[in-house]
């Protein structure tokens, strides 16, 4: 008798910690954030980008890129590839993004030129004040 209830209490403990361990991911997935990420800005001087030039910065913990386009000025542009992931790299003298795994490139402005992303690297916000490039 004392035998079968140790077994009992066993099955009831190894059932309960197998729901909470389906159960507590599901949560998570279904609940909303408890709060949303928080919009920073970014400050760059001009300087430090010349025209033909590319920086890169970390905006909102997404790698990035400021590019200062030769006669279309400045842009902030995610460095994910929209295909897999993989970060862009800044090409000078092709005046391209490209990217390492599959050979995607992206145009300045963040366009699809050839390969298999299918939609445009994300554009930040970005203006420039005085001697200030401000991403956010
Ligand atoms: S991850 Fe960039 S082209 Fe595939």
């Amino acid at each position: 008798m004392k035998r079968r209830k140790f077994l009992k209490s066993l099955l009831a403990l190894l059932g309960s910690t197998t729901l909470v361990s389906f159960a507590y991911p599901l949560v998570r997935f279904i609940a909303p954030p408890s709060k949303k990420a928080e919009v920073k800005r970014l400050s760059l001087s001009k300087g430090d980008i010349p025209a033909g030039e590319a920086r890169e910065v970390v905006f909102n913990n997404t790698p990035a890129i400021v590019i200062n386009r030769p006669g279309k000025g400045y842009i902030a542009l995610s460095k994910v590839c929209t295909h897999l992931g993989c970060l862009v790299e800044f090409n000078k003298e092709k005046a391209r993004l490209i990217c390492p795994c599959h050979a995607g490139e992206f145009s300045l402005d963040g366009k699809v030129l050839s390969g298999p992303p299918p939609k445009p690297l994300t554009e930040f916000p970005l203006r420039v004040e005085g001697e200030s490039i401000i991403i956010g």
